[in-house]
């Protein structure tokens, strides 16, 4: 499979990119082609600014140039995975911004659904399971960005991994790079 890899963070030597390469490494590995979008170092504007809102009596409305060219680069792909780290509890507003405009009506849900039929999210977070769980936001998570997102856009082959304890482990970065790596051999 083809599969965009959209990552966005704002340090090169993030351990949130670190699992991008990991993660790719790994899906090449096992047979599959990876495009890396990203959004921090190609300056995407995650702005949803007027000629990309959607328009619900005209499910046909041609969006911006730059959003059209993030379709294209989609749809030259089969699969997507987004690679992020937990800010606040969901993504970060560049990736959000990237889908608010980029997965738009009429393409991603509404007449057409998104492009492709396997999306998957890693989360990198820097908080443990325990954590999480204590306030249910794992959950909150789950339902926000896989069901609301993914499902909500038709995709059949979903899957939200929330990567634990990137600052406050035992066990830590190396656990997260493990995963990342088993993730994209399972791809
Ligand atoms: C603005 C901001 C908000 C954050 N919010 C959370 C959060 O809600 N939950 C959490 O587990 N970690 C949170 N973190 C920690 C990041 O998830 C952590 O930096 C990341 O998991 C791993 O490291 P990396 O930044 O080197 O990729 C936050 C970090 C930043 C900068």
């Amino acid at each position: 499979m083809k599969i965009l890899l959209v990552t966005a963070h704002p340090r090169a030597d993030s351990l949130t990119l670190a699992a991008a390469k990991a993660f790719a490494e790994a899906a090449k590995a096992n047979g599959h082609e990876i495009e890396i979008a990203d959004l921090t170092a190609e300056g995407f504007d995650p702005v949803l600014r007027e000629p990309d809102e959607p328009d619900w009596s005209d499910s046909k409305k041609i969006y911006s140039a730059a959003v059209r060219a993030e379709m294209a680069r989609i749809e030259r792909n089969d699969a997507t995975v987004m690679i992020f780290p937990v800010w606040w509890w969901s993504m970060p507003a560049l990736l959000k911004g990237w889908i608010d405009r980029v997965w738009n009506n009429g393409w991603a849900y509404g007449d057409r659904k998104y492009p492709h039929s396997r999306a998957w999210m890693l989360a990198i977070a820097g908080s443990s399971a325990e954590a999480y769980a204590k306030r249910g936001y794992d959950d909150a998570m789950r339902t926000q960005l896989e069901v609301g997102i993914l499902g909500y856009c038709g995709i059949a082959e979903t899957r939200l991994e929330i990567l634990f304890d990137a600052i406050e482990g035992p066990p830590g970065p190396e656990n997260i790079l493990v995963a990342a790596r088993r993730l994209g051999s399972e791809f």
